[in-house]
């Protein structure tokens, strides 16, 4: 019998008993250094969405692509596209074994408003335990998790299946080329299951699985007044505000009660069954927490439905941003020429991107008084999914989670997209599993961003025991 210091498991001859033993000591004689490289991928700023940064994206694909090869991955490649490259590399153990296809990404979103950050965004800092950094917890931190893990296995107690790593730079900007990449590496991206950590659970204590991600349709309109700015004394009054009309025009969207007024929107919308709901709304949520954690009084949202419906089941139309006219230092009188606003819908099962970004821009046109003009120009889209929880996948997953949390896992829906995964469907056949370790309070997207290295841990711990039961149960 074996010493093991950080065991408060009775250690005996039951052969899952030691795997677990053995991944739980590889990650405490291993941290410090999981840490640090983690630190050094996420000093890389890889933004994907601003040219500037085109270089130090290569760069973190190359970091990638190293640290894979490090980890024992063979055919570690950085297929370059029209965009940002793809990561890929792959360790096949016997080809008898089920293959899973690892999907994260290694680009992050910009970071400003940098003044908001109370630690610069790609110097990672350790606070109250949780890593402070843009892309800590989307999708740097997940992604890397296995990595890791892949490592762990290789040292420790081997691979228990197939694995192949798909890392790309272009999933914050819509992943315009890794549909290309797809559909011409087939052969080569063949696998069992796609496994993504780039989601969030509900807690520690209340690990869950997201089974859905929203679609998304994503557009940019433009109201156009006169052919030049003018004085707001001299014309004002007698020739229509763009930004007046614009703001008009986005208030008409949603009605009284909440409800998106674009004629057709919820046609294809799949509305669930009681139980459905009953079973959606017993997630443990506590909305006092929600209100105090984001500085609001009150919640707000489609009339008849509670918050996890309206961020899970039903879609939604928000402005990301707008403007026009004069924005900076002090006062100027000006009536502006134009106003802009880019505009996002969150779709759910079974609406169509393309179908929905085509009737709000004959809804939008139409609704334009004639004192103007208003293009809508389309950006990326995505569909949205259902994952099943029926699948091998599923439970392997659910087993992973309630053997290293000691819990099952809640099945809830996520209010984010991931368009890739409904490609992944289309173009490979292949159903994906949603096993995300971060949290809806980790700042996506936002300034402080963070992870808990806890979570970052857990995720590690819990990745080997996915490849062992999915292989037990395949
Ligand atoms: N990881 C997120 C998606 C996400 C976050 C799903 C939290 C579920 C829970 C992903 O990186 C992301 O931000 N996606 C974008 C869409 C993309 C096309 C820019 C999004 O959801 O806005
Ligand atoms: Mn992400
Ligand atoms: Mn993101």
């Amino acid at each position: 019998m074996g010493f093991y210091p950080f065991s408060n498991q009775i250690i005996n001859f039951d052969d899952k008993l030691f795997v677990m033993q053995n991944i739980k000591n590889y990650i405490e004689q291993n941290k410090q250094r999981f840490l640090d490289e983690l630190f050094e991928l996420l000093r890389f700023p890889s933004i994907s969405a601003d040219p500037k940064y085109k270089e130090d994206v290569a760069r973190t694909a190359t970091f990638v692509a190293d640290k894979l090869r490090a980890a024992g991955a063979d055919k570690v490649e950085v297929c370059p596209t029209a965009g940002h490259p793809i990561v890929y590399g792959e360790k096949i153990v016997d080809p008898n074994k089920p293959t899973v296809l690892v999907y994260g990404h290694y680009d992050v979103q910009p970071p400003d408003p940098l003044e908001l950050w109370k630690t610069p965004p790609f110097e990672p800092t350790v606070r109250d335990g949780k890593i402070y950094a843009r892309g800590a917890c989307d999708d740097k931190g997940q992604f890397y998790m296995h990595v890791k893990a892949f490592e762990l296995m290789l040292q420790t107690d081997g691979l228990p299946c197939n694995i192949k790593f798909m890392i790309e730079g272009e999933e914050e900007v819509g992943s315009d080329n890794l549909g290309v990449f797809v559909s011409e590496n087939k052969e080569r991206l063949k696998a069992d299951v796609v496994l993504i950590s780039d989601t969030s659970m509900i807690s520690l204590e209340n690990p869950s699985l997201e089974t859905g991600l929203r679609g998304l349709s994503y557009v940019e309109v433009e109201v156009q007044g006169p052919n030049r700015d003018l004085h707001s004394g001299v014309y004002g009054g007698a020739v229509a505000n763009p930004a007046i009309i614009l703001a008009k025009m986005i208030a008409s969207l949603h009605d009284e009660n909440n409800h998106i007024t674009i004629p057709g929107f919820y046609d294809d919308v799949v509305t669930l069954s009681e139980e459905e709901r009953e079973a959606l709304n017993k997630a443990p949520f506590d909305i006092e927490e929600y209100k105090e954690d984001l500085g609001i009084e009150n919640v707000w949202g489609e009339k008849g439905y509670t918050t996890l419906e309206r961020t899970g089941i039903r879609p939604t139309l928000e402005v990301n941003g707008i403007w026009g006219g004069y924005t900076g230092e002090g006062a100027k009188t000006v009536l502006p020429a134009k106003a802009s606003a880019k505009i996002s819908m969150r779709l759910v099962p079974n609406q169509n991107s393309n179908k929905i970004t085509e009737i709000f821009k004959n809804h939008f046109k139409r609704i334009a008084p004639d004192t103007v003009t208003v293009s809508v120009k389309p950006h990326h889209g995505g569909e949205p999914v259902v994952t099943p929880t029926d699948s091998v996948a599923y439970r392997a997953a659910s087993k992973a989670i309630e053997k290293s949390f000691g819990k099952a896992p809640i099945p809830t829906r996520g209010g984010g997209s991931i368009p890739i995964v409904a490609l992944f469907e289309q173009e490979l056949g292949i159903k994906t599993v949603l096993m995300g370790f971060g949290l809806d309070s980790d700042n996506l997207h936002s300034p402080n961003e963070k992870y808990d290295i806890a979570n970052y841990l857990k995720g590690i711990e819990t990745i080997p025991l996915f490849h062992k039961y999915f292989n037990e149960l395949s």
